[in-house]
């Protein structure tokens, strides 16, 4: 099992979490960076305007990292590839009620913990995994680079 772990607060990158693509794992380093930041300033009682700046930053990098993850597994054939999208799909529509309530004038009680669980959650979850069955079903990239395809389905 991989040991990508969650410390104290702080979701860490390790090398046993790649998934044989350079882009990818970059990407995934990247995320769990910004993912730190938005629990950062959700749980250190940042102003309102910095954590929606936050989270607004963590979507665009997140679609795109999700559009560049189905563009490699569409041009390696892999089989999986729907129900893999459909993971990103529910992802994406989650993110999207989050963010809706998040902007609102009245936003829930403890959506920010609720959010933090979530994405942490999701991420860690989803990157050790999900991703982790791509890799194995495929191998390492041998260097190929896909053109993300743009979807319809964005994150909010
Ligand atoms: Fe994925």
């Amino acid at each position: 099992m991989p040991s990508g772990k969650r410390v104290s607060t702080h979701f860490e990158w390790t090398p046993d979490m790649s998934v044989g693509e350079e882009t990818i794992d970059a990407q995934h380093q990247r995320l769990l960076a910004q993912l730190n930041k938005v629990i950062d300033a959700m749980l250190f009682g940042a102003e309102s305007e910095e954590i929606v700046r936050a989270v607004d930053f963590f979507k665009t990098y997140a679609d795109e990292h999700l559009a560049y993850e189905e563009a490699y597994m569409a041009q390696r054939g892999y089989s999986h590839l729907a129900e893999h999208q459909k993971y990103h799909d529910d992802f994406r529509e989650k993110y999207r009620a989050f963010h809706e309530q998040l902007t609102s004038r009245h936003a829930p009680d403890g959506l920010l913990m609720e959010m933090e669980v979530y994405l942490g959650d999701w991420w860690m979850h989803h990157i050790l995994l999900e991703d982790k069955k791509y890799y194995e079903a495929l191998g390492p990239s041998e260097g190929r680079v896909p053109t993300p395809r743009p979807r319809a389905t964005k994150l909010a």
